[in-house]
């Protein structure tokens, strides 16, 4: 389709803002009559009406659904603009965990399953929402135990146990600030966080499991509280049962904290727009900020966007594979699933321990009827091999998501056919740690879907894709994603650094949010995220995004996973270095040449990769990213400099460094 022989004035003439969209995916799939028969949301015309009034009106679209939230005091306002810093329902006082469970107590869901968690080893632990609730009381007046109050921060590292949840839905019933922080970051990381968050109290596990090994939390946590000066106390859960030093003025084991503690305690009611966690999560600078999100707003949008994408129904089970330690654990696997009533699967440990089959396994035992996950770990299925699945009856699945990067459309295509059998509708939600929820998704029982496409905004979203100088871009050309209303859920600023905020995303294209995203938009209104601002390409004059040189070649039979990326070209500004993760079949310059045709082939000389390296895995964060600046340096022949902190397996940077072509 492309030729590199274009000629030189064409060249020139291509603007800075263009960005050469090559990405040709004609596939649309309706949603199944059967799904949408039975779908809260069913008809086109319903989604438009929503989307029209939110956009129109926003207060009057969120000031009526605000009804569904519990209110100790009514709001004054439902919102003040005072750009770039919102205050959704002003005045009002609610409480996110009397939310997500009183509000459950006395109906029918009172003894409803609310979590239904696998520890690694294969325990199963059910607690209904009436348990949850005692158990959530019960650990709330231990944090009050320890002088707890309104407003302090308590930092929370922990193995994806029920004492998690329990943990954070306790701080919010008290009214204090969880700074949740994944538990596979380093004790540095811990420390950083803890001392940006001005952290009080810290909340962690003896030990927790990860294929087959024990991560030793409570040791990474001595060693960062030896850095982290205003933290007080660590209430320690004893899930391995290990002997861990306790420093007694300081350590309190959980069961200790809670044997006394009374089964009820009252929610504080908070000010709508009281902070209700910081989030840590890296920018570009390496530095990590807290993002800081509030309590009305959150829980509302949580709430609804979950019932809207997820289609949730009470005999739904609802399994999202995310860990708690992201933005996608706390919005769909606590604050909106409990907010929406939902049995909520919560998985400990590795998806291929003891054996690749593990997911499966999970979905088959618990009946699982929503299955939510990151394209990262569908790549990896798919180079597992097809007999992992094919052991398991999935008939129980009815809808698939998927979350945190743009999904190749041969992997759709594969999620799709083998997970979904051809019936369930896939999510493809966009969003971000910032937005708090999904700001873009179909809705299963309406939306056509394209495969690689987040499709539309949802009610509330107003999305524009513009030029550097914040002009609108037109049809099927990228450009820069920004979101143009305040929505409910999203964040209210760095914690402690307005003044990064402000700069972050909203100085870049003025009276927008700046999403640090490229996208297009097709002709049938539908959007296509091109990857980040800083993943776009420039090529001889034209930009190209890396994941459409991804997806070209995630499609050749052999490719399991690529990542693409930019290194400086002498001649035409930034060549083609791609890092290729095979399937099956063995390196070698006939397969570089046969996947140089193949991407030749699907996108066009252009984007025809100039490096080609084979690897074994792609450097990547503990939540699946690539880690694109790494392998930048990796192409550029640079040494790799900042923050390394988040990467998965330092053993992989070795080892590509080690690949010559
Ligand atoms: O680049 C987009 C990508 O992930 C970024 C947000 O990352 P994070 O804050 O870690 O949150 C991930 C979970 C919500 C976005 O700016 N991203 C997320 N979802 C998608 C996506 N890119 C394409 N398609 C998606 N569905």
């Amino acid at each position: 389709m492309w030729d590199l022989a274009v000629p030189l004035d064409f060249r020139v003439a291509m603007t800075s803002s263009h960005i050469a969209n090559v990405m040709q995916e004609r596939r649309v799939f309706p949603p199944p009559a059967e799904f949408v028969a039975r779908a809260r949301i069913r008809s086109q015309a319903e989604y438009e009406a929503m989307w029209q009034e939110a956009a129109a009106d926003p207060a009057a679209f969120w000031g009526r659904l605000a009804g569904e939230l519990h209110w100790f005091e009514p709001y004054r306002e439902v919102l003040q603009w005072n750009e770039p810093f919102a205050s959704w329902f002003v005045g009002g006082r609610t409480n996110a965990c009397y939310n997500c469970l009183d509000v459950h107590l006395g109906t029918p869901r009172q003894n409803k399953a609310a979590l239904i968690w696998e520890g690694e080893p294969g325990e199963v632990r059910v607690l209904t929402y009436g348990m949850l609730h005692r158990e959530v009381c019960r650990f709330a007046n231990g944090l009050r135990s320890l002088g707890v109050r309104q407003g302090d921060v308590v930092s929370i590292y922990m193995p994806m146990v029920p004492e998690l949840v329990i943990a954070m839905l306790a701080c919010a019933r008290i009214g204090a600030v969880h700074s949740v922080i994944f538990g596979g970051f380093s004790s540095e990381a811990i420390a950083d966080r803890n001392n940006d968050a001005r952290a009080k109290v810290q909340i962690t596990a003896d030990a927790g499991w990860r294929r087959g090994q024990q991560l030793p939390l409570k040791q990474n946590v001595d060693a960062a509280l030896a850095k982290s000066p205003t933290v007080e106390k660590c209430v320690v859960l004893r899930r391995m049962g290990n002997s861990v030093p306790m420093q007694p003025d300081r350590d309190v084991w959980w069961h200790d904290l809670i044997a006394q503690a009374a089964p009820d305690a009252a929610a504080e009611p908070m000010d709508s727009e009281a902070t209700l966690f910081i989030l840590y999560t890296s920018g570009s600078t390496g530095k990590p900020k807290g993002i800081r999100h509030t309590t009305a707003g959150y829980s509302l949008y949580t709430k609804k966007t979950c019932e809207w994408v997820f289609d949730l129904r009470d005999e739904d089970i609802y399994w999202c594979t995310a860990d708690c330690g992201w933005i996608t654990g706390h919005s769909y696997i606590v604050y909106g699933p409990l907010a929406a009533g939902a049995t909520v699967v919560i998985y400990e440990g590795a998806p291929n321990w003891p054996q690749e089959d593990r997911f499966w396994q999970i979905i088959e035992n618990h009946r699982v009827s929503i299955f939510y996950t990151a394209p990262t770990a569908i790549r990896s299925f798919i180079k597992w091999g097809d007999h992992w699945v094919d052991k398991h009856d999935l008939s129980s699945l009815r809808l698939l998501g998927t979350v945190g990067e743009g999904i190749n459309p041969e992997a759709w295509m594969w999620y799709h056919r083998k997970i979904g059998r051809e019936r369930c509708p896939i999510v493809d939600t966009w969003w971000q740690t910032e937005t708090g929820g999904i700001m873009m998704s179909p809705l299963p029982g309406v939306t056509p879907t394209k495969p690689g496409s987040c499709t539309r905004p949802l009610p509330g979203v107003v999305p524009k894709i513009v030029t550097p100088e914040g002009n609108e871009v037109a049809v099927n050309q990228g450009g820069w994603l920004v979101i143009a209303q305040p929505w409910p859920g999203m964040l209210r600023g760095i914690w402690g650094d307005d003044q990064r905020y402000r700069e972050q995303y909203w100085s870049r294209v003025p009276h927008h949010y700046l999403t640090g995203d490229n996208a297009r938009r097709d002709e049938d209104g539908y959007y296509w995220i091109m990857g980040r601002i800083d993943d776009v390409l420039n090529v001889a004059g034209h930009r190209l995004s890396t994941i459409e040189i991804e997806s070209a070649l995630v499609s050749h039979p052999l490719v399991a996973e690529a990542a693409a990326v930019g290194r400086p070209d002498e001649i035409k500004g930034e060549a083609v270095a791609v890092f290729v993760v095979l399937r099956s079949g063995e390196p070698s310059d006939a397969l570089r040449e046969e996947l140089r045709r193949h991407v030749r082939k699907e996108i066009g000389a252009l984007a025809q990769p100039d490096d080609i390296r084979f690897t074994n895995a792609l450097p990547k964060t503990r939540s699946g990213k690539i880690m694109r600046r790494l392998l930048r340096d990796i192409a550029a022949g640079r040494e790799t400099v900042g923050d390394t902190t988040t990467l998965e397996d330092y053993s992989v940077l070795a080892r590509l460094r080690e690949q010559e072509e």
